[in-house]
């Protein structure tokens, strides 16, 4: 996610704002950039790419002022460059603005401010946000701050700077997260806390709808209506380290937290006031879908267990028949591919060699190819036709959590888009599935209250060196995502089974014991799940089950029942790979292991 750090006080600002966003580097970005009120007025200074080449255009011109706003984009409207880097300004350099989050009715306002007569220079969603605190200044920067974001739908943290009031910041937050901190003679804004912690340890967390007015020895605090409002200011104990991962042991951990941000952020612009799905930005058109007859997705590792769900979301909401590939199988078996096959390529870092070599050998076809990727300007991104971005934010761990399940949200609305567009279904049953989606940020948040049940089945498992996941349909491929999770950070050896298929040869290896993890989420299926989990347990078998809340028949059979909340069948995995990643993550952190770099392994792997 990208970055935010704001300073006004008694010191050069320069040092400091960039000291800031060095601190914020760990989590990812493509493009800096500084806004600070110099001598002559507001001065920029941005650049794509890292921070140290920020640095070294610092160095050649150099920026003077005690008030600043500094910014590290992780780009998701507009390629990283330096025009879309923030932070952002009016026609007249009046006004500047770094911005976190999405702003989902920008296309609208651009298009309202250009009619007013406002120039563009960015392919950004913040541009509109200087423009409309332009817009609205009267003389008061508070109120332009206010009345300009009454007109913004989405999520949004922002640090505004102002020509017109030099000796004021102004901090707003809505639905993404932002920080005051309070110094002596000083005070800061921050996205997260490290990038503010090496000088002050006394911040006050805005919520959603709250507004801080900075100024050198003073902190406001107010609503969006503009009620004055008091706050606790909160001591953080945190070392930098801890800070960083934002108070997690892990980043895996972390960013298995940040799952309900992330499938707010991916839906985000794109369910239509409960009506529809669109993809505003991609090109992919209702017309073209109907032109589709068939479709092959690749993919790798974590990235292809996705797929393996989208297949099923694909075929069971269009019926059109889809073949899912590892990217490192496509390339060499000669696929059939024709002028009306779709090939979606799916990666979370849009630099995975094989699939990138797997859309090429499909476009040279003539196959049209639309990336599902979670990294704007990556290779796969400027290499597909169309793109359909997962807005998960960077991730650190190696182990693939929230940028699956965002891929899982993807495929999900690319469904339902393309069943609308066939009319395979019907307005009523979208509008349903809509809303189910929209359910699914708040039933993993009540997923992760519970965290301990998880750490104690783990505790059990963690000192054994095999396991079986099985399941069928979804959870199956669900059962290959929690086998691989497991083994690539807990080194427990462990394999994932159709559940109907054990009897063919592995049950020989269920012997008193063996922990077999049974998915068990498909309503339909359940019977032949559950005749499944006696077989195993009939051979001796340890048995976790995963169910769906109400399934309490499972008790009498099973060790041990894992409930996820109801959702429509085919959404399912997106709650209940969120226990599955949790056992992974306290098995490997039993057994001492570091999680977020497991061995031999790399986050994104760029050789064949
Ligand atoms: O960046 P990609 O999604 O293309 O990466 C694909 C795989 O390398 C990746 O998912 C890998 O399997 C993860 N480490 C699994 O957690």
């Amino acid at each position: 996610m990208c970055g935010i750090v704001g300073y006004i006080g008694k010191r050069d600002s320069q040092g400091i704002l960039l000291g800031g966003l060095k601190k914020l580097e760990y989590r990812g970005y493509d493009s800096a950039g500084v806004a600070i009120h110099t001598k002559t007025g507001l001065e920029l200074r941005k650049s794509k790419g890292r921070i140290s080449e920020l640095e070294t255009r610092l160095e050649a011109q150099p920026l003077s002022g005690f008030a600043g706003i500094g910014h590290t984009r992780w780009a998701t409207h507009g390629k990283p460059s330096d025009a879309n880097s923030h932070p952002h300004t009016d026609n007249e350099m009046n006004i500047s603005v770094v911005h976190n989050g999405i702003i989902e009715n920008h296309l609208q306002l651009k298009a309202e401010l250009e009619q007013l007569g406002y120039r563009f220079v960015s392919e950004t969603d913040t541009e509109v946000i200087s423009h409309l605190i332009a817009h609205h200044y009267k003389g008061d920067l508070p109120e332009a701050v206010r009345k300009a974001v009454s007109h913004l739908r989405g999520a949004y943290a922002i640090a505004v700077l102002s020509a017109h009031e030099p000796d004021k910041l102004i901090a707003v937050r809505w639905a993404s997260p932002l920080i005051i901190g309070v110094g002596e003679g000083e005070n800061f804004i921050g996205s997260d806390i490290p990038a503010i912690l090496e000088h002050t340890r006394s911040v006050y967390i805005l919520n959603d709808g709250e507004m801080a007015v900075l100024t050198r020895d003073n902190v406001e605090l107010m609503t969006l209506e503009g009620n004055f409002i008091a706050k606790q200011l909160l001591r953080i104990e945190w070392d930098f380290v801890m800070a960083e991962k934002g108070g997690y042991d892990t980043f895996m951990l972390k960013e298995i937290h940040e799952q309900p941000r992330a499938y707010r952020d991916t839906m985000r612009g794109r369910l239509l006031e409960g009506t529809g799905i669109s993809f505003p930005g991609t090109s992919l058109s209702a017309r073209q879908i109907r032109g589709v007859k068939h479709i092959h997705i690749v993919a790798c590792g974590t990235a292809y267990h996705a797929a393996l769900i989208g297949k099923q979301v694909i075929e069971r909401l269009t019926r059109i028949p889809v073949e899912v590939d590892l990217a490192s199988e496509y390339r060499y078996r000669m696929p059939v591919i024709g002028a009306n096959t779709l090939v979606i390529a799916v990666s979370q870092s849009g630099e995975t060699a094989d699939t990138l070599a797997a859309m090429r050998e499909a476009k040279l076809a003539g196959a049209r190819v639309l990336a599902i990727t979670n990294v704007i300007g990556s290779s796969v991104a400027r290499e597909a036709d169309d793109i359909l971005f997962t807005h998960a934010g960077p991730e650190i761990a190696v182990a693939s959590t929230k940028a699956y399940s965002s891929q899982l949200i993807a495929f999900y609305m690319l469904g339902l888009f393309m069943a609308r567009s066939l009319n395979t279904i019907d307005r009523a049953a979208l509008t349903e599935m809509i809303a189910m989606l929209e359910r699914l940020p708040y039933q993993v948040e009540r997923l992760l209250e519970d965290k301990e049940s998880i750490r104690r089945i783990a505790e059990r498992i963690s000192g054994r060196e095999h396991l079986f996941f099985i399941g069928r349909g979804l959870d199956y491929s669900l059962a290959m995502e929690a086998s691989l999770k497991l083994k690539e950070i807990s080194y427990i050896h462990s394999e994932a089974y159709a559940a109907g298929e054990l009897k063919h040869g592995s049950l020989a290896l269920i012997e008193e014991g063996t922990p077999v993890i049974a998915l068990a989420t498909q309503e339909l299926l359940l019977e032949k799940t559950a005749s499944n989990i006696k077989e195993v347990k009939a051979r001796g078998a340890y048995v976790i089950a995963l169910t769906l809340e109400g399934n309490e028949e499972l008790e009498k059979t099973a060790d041990q029942v894992i409930y996820v909340p109801r959702t429509y069948s085919l959404f399912t995995p997106s709650v209940a790979v969120v226990p599955l990643q949790l056992l992974a993550y306290y098995a490997a952190s039993i057994r001492g292991h570091d999680v977020d770099k497991p061995r031999n392994l790399a986050k994104s792997v760029t050789v064949e």
